[in-house]
């Protein structure tokens, strides 16, 4: 069954000249959303799905090259059972219904330790980086089961095990060879991180790739986050000055 998907929203913010390289998404609010409708909270992760499906569209529609999402965290783990469920579920949908990427030659990347997931979900996780993995166009970067600190000691797992085969000294271990070993190698760090919904918080995500990442929060719930929302905080964005620890 194909995820359904929202009607596009008319934009009425101009979009600015320079748009960041890099923008993260943290999707929270779908809980609250259900919650004040007097649905239960599957229903708000479904309406979510359809914010995140039409935001990869808009972004790859207007230039951007890289985005990444949090989809499920390392904590999430947490929740009740049936929340856990319709979120895989949902998961399992979307990753069946991604031919459209693969015709707008978007790149899909998977971040977070796929071994605790549904072995079908992992199949076909790595399928779709396979398959396109050729393309340049956007990165699609989905964190499932990710956690930064999970993220760091991984990497910190794999350098170790460098300097013991003799490969590396502890000497030449720099922050470009750690970025090297993070789940996002390769990829720019975070200019833009955006979340929805009021909190002011990073949540454990990209916490090492968000260094000199702007914030943008707003107190729409992710749900009802639209493209007019994306042009707003693009905007502001373009508006800030970005020093990066210089003058
Ligand atoms: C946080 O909101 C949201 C999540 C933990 C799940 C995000 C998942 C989706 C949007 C759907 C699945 C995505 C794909 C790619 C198909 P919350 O539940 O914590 O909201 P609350 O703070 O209002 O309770």
């Amino acid at each position: 069954m194909a995820l359904p998907f929202k009607k596009k929203t008319a934009t009425k913010t101009e979009l600015p000249e320079k748009l960041p390289e890099h923008v993260a998404f943290i999707m929270d609010g779908n809980g609250r959303w259900a919650k004040k409708r007097g649905m239960p909270r599957k229903f708000g992760h479904r309406e979510g799905a359809k914010t995140f499906h039409d935001m990869t569209r808009y972004c790859r529609s207007i230039g951007i090259k890289n985005i990444s999402f949090y989809v499920f965290s390392t904590e999430n783990w947490k929740r009740p059972k049936e929340e856990i469920d319709a979120i895989m579920n949902l998961l399992w949908e979307y990753l069946n219904d991604c031919d459209e990427y693969l015709e707008q030659e978007v790149r899909m990347i998977f971040i977070g330790d796929k071994t605790r997931l549904p072995e079908k979900i992992q199949k076909r996780m790595i399928e779709l980086e396979e398959d396109s993995k050729k393309y340049n166009k956007m990165n699609l970067i989905l964190a499932i089961n990710y956690g930064g600190r999970d993220e760091i000691a991984h990497a910190a797992k794999l350098i170790a095990q460098e300097v013991k085969s003799g490969n590396i000294s502890p000497d030449e271990i720099t922050e470009d060879i750690i970025s090297d070993n993070l789940y996002t190698k390769g990829i720019p760090d975070v200019d833009l991180m955006i979340r929805p919904s009021g909190e002011l918080r990073l949540s454990n995500f990209l916490i090492w790739q968000c260094a000199y990442a702007e914030y943008y929060f707003t107190d729409i719930l992710w749900p009802d986050f639209s493209r007019e929302e994306l042009n707003k905080a693009l905007v502001d964005f373009s508006e800030r000055g970005r020093r990066f620890g210089g003058v």
